[in-house]
């Protein structure tokens, strides 16, 4: 990867993704696409940044030539809850973009495209506890049905094209730097700040949905390894699962009341996110990643707990959002 775009750069991933990238390939050869919500200032002073709308093809072709791009990721998604909502919107984004960003990337000589996946593309009919790699794959969600879709077309297109495509099933993401607003799992982030600015949280989903998570450190590493990894180990490119954690809400509110004794957690069931829910795997079985590129997470319940609100208690003291702050905090879209 010598020249990298990534679309969506402004979302829960991909603020985090961009530096990591950059320090990796040197910030001048990482470029951060945004649309519709700002990039950060850091990102934006540190290396090249454009803005992509990937449901327009013409745009996506014009960032790949304007930047000589022969590496994409492709983070631009509308994610679960919301693609619920907005079917049009995620239809667009979703199923159009990703045919534009294949596309473009095939007729301008882009190498690589690593197009992320999700616990999503499995539903009820897939088994439960540890999902196989290759399974029975029927969602019952948009979203889901898209991932499906991303899949099926990153390997078509390796195969047949010659476009060498990578994705790997990512869990629900835990992260303290930016905040979700629009998948199923964003309680297990909410809760966090929950804790630290009210010392209360009420969770939309019931106490004993149990599903797979990941640190976003972790999730950096399995996009970054899957997109390093020695193509004549891959038996899989497009589909790869992969594990780290998996915990219901009272589990998470318990290991944050180890360390924070006062937090209380209620619950207030939202019926469309408890039926996603409901639908996905509750762990993965990550074998293929293993064997394939060496893929090991990181971190478990308790470290992850101790490092976001280490991380998220600094950072909103920072922003003057935590106990005795006033400013609104900002609400990016996942
Ligand atoms: N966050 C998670 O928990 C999670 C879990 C599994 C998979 N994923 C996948 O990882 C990828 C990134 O997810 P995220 O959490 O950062 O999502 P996010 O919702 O935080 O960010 C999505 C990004 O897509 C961009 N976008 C939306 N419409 C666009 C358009 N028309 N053109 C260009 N960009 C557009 C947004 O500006 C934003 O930067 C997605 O493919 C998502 O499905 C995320």
């Amino acid at each position: 990867m010598n020249r990298i775009l990534v679309i969506g750069a402004t979302g829960q991933i991909g603020v985090e993704l961009v530096p990591v990238l950059r320090e990796m390939c040197g910030a001048d050869n990482v470029v951060a696409a945004e649309h519709a919500e700002r990039l950060p200032d850091d990102i934006r002073t540190a290396g090249p940044f454009t803005s992509v709308d990937v449901t327009d093809y013409g745009q996506v072709e014009a960032a790949l030539r304007e930047f000589k791009v022969d590496a994409v990721f492709h983070l631009a998604s509308v994610l679960s809850a919301l693609a619920e909502t907005r079917r049009e919107q995620a239809y667009r984004v979703n199923f159009n973009g990703l045919y534009n960003v294949l596309e473009a990337s095939l007729a301008n000589g882009v190498k690589k495209v690593i197009v992320p996946s999700s616990i999503a593309a499995f539903g009820p009919e897939s088994p439960r506890d540890s999902t196989p790699n290759d399974t029975v794959q029927r969602p019952t969600t948009i979203y889901g049905i898209s991932k499906v879709l991303g899949e099926l077309m990153g390997n078509y297109y390796q195969a047949k094209l010659g476009l060498d495509v990578r994705g790997v099933r990512l869990p629900g993401i835990v992260s303290w730097k930016a905040e979700p607003t629009a998948g199923t799992t964003d309680y297990a982030v909410e809760i966090f700040h929950g804790a630290i600015e009210q010392g209360h949280y009420t969770s939309y989903l019931k106490p004993d949905t149990y599903l797979p998570m990941m640190y976003m450190p972790d999730a950096i590493r399995a996009l970054t390894m899957v997109a390093e990894a020695d193509s004549n180990r891959l038996l899989h490119h497009a589909d790869f699962n992969v594990n780290s954690m998996s915990f219901t809400p009272a589990q998470l509110a318990d290991a944050i009341k180890a360390k924070m004794p006062d937090f209380t957690i209620g619950y207030d069931i939202d019926p469309m996110r408890q039926d996603i829910a409901d639908s996905w795997p509750n762990s993965l079985d990550d074998s293929a990643a293993r064997a394939e590129w060496d893929w090991r997470p990181r971190y478990n319940l308790d470290t992850m707990v101790d490092d976001m609100l280490k991380n998220l208690q600094a950072r909103l003291r920072k922003v003057g959002t935590g106990p005795g702050g006033n400013e609104t905090r900002r609400a990016a879209g996942s």
